[in-house]
């Protein structure tokens, strides 16, 4: 595995394969990986010739300073998995080299980045998508792969591909990869201390509970339902739980008749801050 610094080298190594006619995959991480990432770079190993994986602390997406502060950072430990997962290349820039100068592009993203994460944390859509379209750009990935835990997020660079003219990049989104306990893996959970890491897995639990209660009850009674069962938990505080179309990401009031429906949650387990869905 190449460890690789900077865009310019970055962009040769994939202008040089997509010569020769292989395909690129690309993970885009923040780094702090565990097994949720590990499925998606064992994803892009099988569908693609080369595996570009990312490790980058994006500030432009950290509405809280303290959140970025305290992100954990482990580049030892990330390039052990990665060279043991068979990547190719693990992009690891400086914050100076992704960007030279501030980024000041505000993009487009529509009612998908309106509500639940976009109405919480100002901006940080518009900085995921700051990053991630460099990524697509410089990486010129033939596919690109993301978590389901980040629901909205899929939707939202989905959009940003869309008005940025990357459609020929096949967006990708795997499903979520839990401990043995239903937690969903997330770089955060590092943080959960040992009563808080007890009782984040009733968040999962009480999610898929739902989905039998939902039979028989309304959308907004179900909502209130997770809420009040997660909110009853010692330790945990429902910040919204909300039940939406997948695609739109726009709030239901009525179930839908054909499609789906996700709720997405984003539940603080002390002072971390975890999300989670599951899908109707
Ligand atoms: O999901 C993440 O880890 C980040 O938001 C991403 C997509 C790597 C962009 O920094």
């Amino acid at each position: 595995m190449k460890v690789v610094r900077t865009v310019a080298e970055l962009q040769d190594i994939t202008r040089q394969a997509k010569a020769e006619g292989k395909t690129v995959g690309l993970v885009p991480t923040m780094g702090a990986l565990h097994a949720g990432h590990k499925s998606l770079i064992d994803r892009a190993r099988k569908e693609n010739d080369a595996v570009v994986v990312s490790v980058f602390v994006n500030p432009t997406q950290f509405n809280n300073p303290d959140d970025l502060r305290t992100y954990p950072r482990t580049e030892e430990a990330d390039c052990a998995l990665l060279k043991k997962s068979g990547v190719d290349y693990a992009f690891i820039p400086s914050v100076s080299e992704v960007y030279p100068e501030k980024d000041e592009r505000v993009f487009d993203l529509g009612p998908v980045a309106e509500v639940m994460e976009g109405a919480r944390r100002p901006g940080h859509f518009n900085g995921v998508a700051q990053i991630v379209s460099r990524l697509f750009e410089w990486a010129q990935p033939t596919r690109a792969y993301f978590g389901e835990k980040d629901f909205q997020q899929i939707a939202v660079i989905r959009r940003m591909a869309q008005v940025s003219g990357f459609d020929d990049i096949d967006i990708v989104a795997c499903p979520i990869v839990r401990e043995a306990d239903g937690l969903a893996l997330s770089s955060r959970n590092v943080r959960l201390t040992p009563e808080m890491r007890a009782a984040a897995p009733n968040i999962h639990r009480i999610l898929a509970d739902s989905l039998e209660y939902a039979r028989t009850h309304t959308v907004a009674e179900t909502e209130k339902h997770v809420e009040e069962q997660i909110n009853a938990v010692p330790g945990l505080q429902t910040e919204y739980y909300t039940i939406s179309d997948t695609l739109t990401m726009q709030p239901l009031s009525q179930w839908p008749e054909s499609g789906k429906a996700v709720g997405c949650v984003t539940v603080y387990a002390g002072d971390v801050r975890l999300i989670d869905n599951i899908t109707y």
